[in-house]
């Protein structure tokens, strides 16, 4: 047995639920780590990340948290339905948990049963009562979405940094699996220096970066207009290509570059 297939095995993964994704790192996400998935704007980055929760509560009986601070639950329970998606049973059964910072970052009370009342300002206690809720529903997933709403205070990239690195460091000590969203300009591969993230510091603290991208035009052979490259996943035999993503009626499906080639 290889040095590195020992390794492996005791390297526990975290199916994504993604279609296609697991067979391009190793079977999942390293258990425990922090996983940054950064795009433009519509490039499928919140449905992923549902999906995340919703296959992993589904499929594999693992509660997630869902921390929202762009978007009304409300309308991410409607949005979610039209991939058959129902949030609001997984939540009833306490197996999901929508936390909505998006009311306590614009100061307005929240309408849903379970918010947050620590102001976004107080980072420290804000950590402290999203771990509370994890732990009372036992989460193993949980997804921030996103981490430049949650820093919208902050402008020092140093205290950024050291807010990530605090909530990753209490995500892992309770061996939760996350996502974090962040967002990057429109770029293009090849076109001057890639950009990872908003702050340009996430993609050092997290464990993986997962970069999603809007190619704008279909070719005219109908090709692809999206795409996923994970540009870093620590502890894992990563596939390096630029994969051709879907957005289909049942969510989000990723190619097999070697799987294309054999049809
Ligand atoms: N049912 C669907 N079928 C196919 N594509 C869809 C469907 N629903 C949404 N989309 C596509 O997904 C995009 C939205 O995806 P998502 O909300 O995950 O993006 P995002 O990266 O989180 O965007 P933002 O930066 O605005 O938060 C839409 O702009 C649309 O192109
Ligand atoms: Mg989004």
């Amino acid at each position: 047995m290889s040095v590195y297939s020992k390794l492996g095995e005791f390297m526990e993964r975290v199916p994504t639920g993604i279609e296609g994704l697991d067979d391009l790192i190793e079977g999942g996400f390293p258990r425990g780590r922090t996983i940054l998935l950064s795009g433009g704007c519509g490039t499928g980055k919140t449905i992923s990340s549902i999906q995340y929760l919703y296959k992993g509560i589904v499929e594999y009986d693992e509660p997630g948290v869902y921390v929202t601070i762009d978007e009304r639950p409300e309308l991410t329970r409607q949005d979610m339905l039209r991939f058959g998606w129902d949030l609001r049973t997984l939540e009833d059964q306490g197996k999901l948990r929508i936390v909505d910072l998006l009311r306590s970052k614009i100061g307005l009370p929240s309408e849903e049963k379970y918010q947050i009342t620590t102001e976004i300002k107080d980072m420290d206690r804000l950590i402290l009562e999203i771990m509370q809720m994890a732990r009372e529903i036992g989460a193993r997933r949980l997804v921030v979405d996103s981490l430049p709403a949650l820093g919208i205070h902050m402008n020092d990239p140093t205290k950024i940094r050291d807010m990530i690195l605090k909530l990753s460091f209490m995500l892992r000590k309770d061996k939760l699996t996350s996502i974090f969203v962040s967002e990057v300009p429109e770029q293009q591969f090849g076109a001057g220096p890639m950009h990872f993230s908003k702050f340009g510091v996430e993609e050092y603290v997290a464990d993986a970066v997962i970069l999603l991208h809007y190619l704008g035009t279909s070719d005219s052979e109908g090709g692809t207009k999206r795409t996923l490259y994970i540009r870093k996943m620590r502890a894992t035999k990563h596939s390096e290509d630029i994969i051709p993503l879907y957005i289909t009626g049942t969510g989000i499906r990723v190619e097999n570059p070697e799987e294309a080639f054999k049809a």
